[in-house]
């Protein structure tokens, strides 16, 4: 039976978990995939942690270059987050021949075009299913499911930790704060869970995920991002009375020569499968020409859901003997190709001193725009207005007018509304 050993650097939340598994399920395996994984060295400074987990001390490397020079080690995986010692170790493991990997979607969305390199020098492969939406096979998904498609529009719930925010949010009116909090000691934020709520993490995977989608790089500086650190939960609420669910979503659109990449708080018609999606739960909807849609949904963050998609990964370094190349990484970035602009309907509140004047002046001057508006009402000291589809650029020039108005004190919150 073909032996393979794996070295893992970081024993934390997710490295926890794949430890777990590659020792629950060796001999199932090795029965189902005719491998045997051994976990041969940790790469993990806290000895109590490597204790916790009954690791052989034995096993602890005192460095990168003990494993990368070990020729009973065939796959590297990561778990330290971050991009840095993370990349350089990688590469290091790439180019010694090692296959790697990864659930760092920030380090892999920065250093891709490098580790690729890394990866043909040393004709090591890039495992990377666990660095978007966890145990969801979304990347395998795009990578092999989908090669009779053009695929045109990815939407997708790929933060646990915002989604659990907003669902706690609207479902039980718990404050932001309490529910970040929770998140972070279920272990689904970030370390640093700005990582999470200002869109970060969505950018980074809405970046790897795109680009394999469209077969084309989709650089992190091409994708718009705005996180949730500013909803309010006004807005949930008067979304819900409305018809909408609010979610962070990531997004992308690609005709063939225009591609288009965003990550942003959205309204989702209640009654779209993605509304349905709750908790830490994720969940990718994609459009292919000739598949037309398809969604997957599952447990994007956590130890065993993401240590689930890592020992998949390690099955498939161990097993294949030449690896993947994603050709477009030696592809020079066309920026001419990247939409500056997208097209959305809008859900805007604003805040207001007189609101019979404020709600007619707001309607109308929208509409001289030449932007219809589709839904307006009175809430307290507020206007809403639910329009068309607009610009963006369009939109924010009307709401600077509208914010100019005397009878307006300022714009309480605008939302995209996607279908
Ligand atoms: N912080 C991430 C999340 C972990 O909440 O989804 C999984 O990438």
């Amino acid at each position: 039976m073909k032996k393979i050993g794996v070295a893992l650097l970081g024993l934390g939340v997710v490295g926890g978990g794949t430890y777990e598994i590659l020792t629950t399920k060796r001999e199932y395996i090795k029965e189902n995939d005719g491998l045997d994984i051994e976990v041969k060295a940790v790469l993990e400074r806290n000895l109590d942690r490597v204790r916790e987990l009954g690791i052989d001390e034995a096993l602890v490397a005192k460095d990168i270059d003990e494993i990368v020079s070990n020729p009973d080690i065939h796959v590297v995986a990561e778990f330290f987050g971050g991009v840095e010692p993370a990349r350089s170790f990688l590469i290091k493991a790439l180019e010694n021949g090692k296959s790697i990997v990864t659930a760092n979607k920030e380090m892999f969305s920065k250093s891709w075009k490098d580790l690729e390199e890394a990866g043909k020098k040393g004709n090591a492969g890039l495992y990377f299913e666990a660095s978007c939406v966890g145990g969801v096979p979304i990347i395998r998904t795009l990578t092999d499911a989908m090669q009779g498609n053009k695929m045109t529009s990815l939407k997708g719930i790929v933060n646990g930790t915002t989604n659990y925010i907003l669902s706690r949010m609207s479902d039980e009116g718990v404050d932001y704060n309490t529910c970040l909090k929770s998140a972070q000691d279920l272990g689904y934020a970030e370390a640093n869970p700005t990582a999470d709520v200002d869109g970060f993490d969505s950018m980074y995977k809405n970046s790897i995920l795109s680009s394999l989608a469209y077969k084309k790089r989709v650089p992190l500086d091409k994708i718009y991002r705005e996180g949730i650190s500013s909803v309010d939960v006004r807005d949930l609420e008067i979304g819900k009375e409305l018809g909408y669910t609010m979610k962070l979503l990531a997004i992308s659109k690609d005709d063939g020569k225009m591609t288009e990449a965003r990550v942003h708080p959205a309204f989702l018609p209640a009654e779209h499968p993605l509304s349905a999606v709750k908790g830490s739960f994720n969940a990718v909807f994609i459009h292919g020409d000739n598949v037309d849609d398809v969604m997957l949904y599952g447990r994007g963050a956590g130890s065993l859901p993401t240590g689930s998609a890592i020992v998949s990964d390690i099955v498939f370094a161990g097993k294949n003997t030449t690896h993947r190349r994603f050709a477009f990484e030696d592809v020079e970035v066309d920026d001419s190709s990247f939409a500056t602009d997208f097209i959305t309907e809008y859900y805007l509140r604003f805040a207001v001193s007189n609101q019979g004047e404020a709600l007619s002046k707001i309607t109308a001057l929208i509409e001289d725009n030449g932007v219809s508006v589709e839904r307006a009402m009175t809430k307290g000291d507020d206007v809403i207005v639910v329009t068309s589809k607009s610009n963006e650029s369009k939109m924010q020039a009307i709401v600077r007018v509208i914010e100019r108005l005397s009878a307006v004190d300022c714009l309480g919150a605008l939302v995209r509304i996607e279908r």
